[in-house]
């Protein structure tokens, strides 16, 4: 094990947690030796990934609540202070995708998307920053899309909106928050196989179509973006803040 990419003690939140890149985030820092907090949304899905860890050895914890309201955000952490008492890495994971036509797209899609993408990766950022700026460091990483930096999809306006937002927010927070320590990056995925992707995958002409557009003509998986964020939170990464890092085969060389 390469002790680089060793977390022995410190305390990881990963938000959206309960299945899909989250939960390969998740088991990722708990194999290498951290303490890992999971939140979702959907109760089932938090104890569901908390039940995973557990069975694997991992010291875990599991909170249930909506990264877009800042009460149960404030709760989220209240809950990592009494039981670890800091958090030293923070995983703004949660994301939604909703697929409309700007002409029809309903507006309460719209702000859901917004809210839970984007004031959510804000909401989490403020609250552990406040803990790490009082414990001199932390690292922090929001998991974007290659749709919010070189990638217009189709049919999701919101989405690429509230991914372009986490990537400028990811470098004025590492600007801001590089004073007290605290390193934040952002990571693109493409097509990651997960839940969220299931409806593309399953249409054999798009897929193609993607694919081969791909210079390493596969999908990824979520342990190849969980793999990104062990680097970006270990002290291999020391010096990097403030990037928003591709991981999609090569599809985006920008
Ligand atoms: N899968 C991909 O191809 C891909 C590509 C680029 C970026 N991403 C991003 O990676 C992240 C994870 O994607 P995934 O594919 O694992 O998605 P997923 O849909 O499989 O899982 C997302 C999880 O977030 C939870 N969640 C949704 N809204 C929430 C909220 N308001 N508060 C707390 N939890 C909430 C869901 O319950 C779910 O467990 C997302 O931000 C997504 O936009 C994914």
């Amino acid at each position: 094990m390469n002790p680089e990419t060793q977390f022995t003690q410190q305390v990881v939140c990963i938000t959206g947690a309960g299945h899909g890149i989250g939960l390969a985030i998740a088991r990722a820092f708990g194999e290498a030796d951290a303490r890992v907090c999971v939140n979702d949304i959907v109760a089932e899905r938090a104890y569901g990934a908390l039940a995973t860890l557990q069975a694997a050895g991992i010291p875990a914890m599991a909170h249930v609540g909506d990264v877009g309201n800042e009460q149960d955000v404030r709760a989220l952490f209240a809950a990592i202070d009494q039981q670890w008492g800091r958090v030293d890495i923070l995983i703004n994971n949660a994301g939604i995708e909703p697929v409309h036509s700007i002409l029809d797209h309903p507006l309460c899609d719209w702000q859901r998307t917004l809210d839970t993408n984007l004031t959510g990766t804000f909401l989490c950022t403020q609250q552990a920053a406040l803990r790490m700026k009082a414990q001199g460091q932390g690292v922090i990483i929001n998991i974007a899309s290659i749709a919010g930096k070189s990638q217009p999809l189709y049919l999701r306006s919101a989405y690429a909106a509230s991914k372009a937002g986490q990537v400028g927010f990811t470098k004025e927070a590492a600007r801001e928050l590089a004073a007290y320590g605290i390193r934040v990056n952002a990571v693109c995925p493409g097509v990651i196989i997960t839940p969220m992707t299931e409806r593309l995958r399953n249409d054999a002409a798009q897929m193609q179509r993607w694919q081969a557009e791909i210079p390493l003509r596969r999908l990824g998986t979520a342990d190849e973006v969980a793999a990104l964020c062990l680097w970006l939170a270990s002290d291999a990464a020391s010096y990097v803040t403030g990037v928003a890092w591709h991981v999609d085969g090569g599809k985006n060389m920008a």
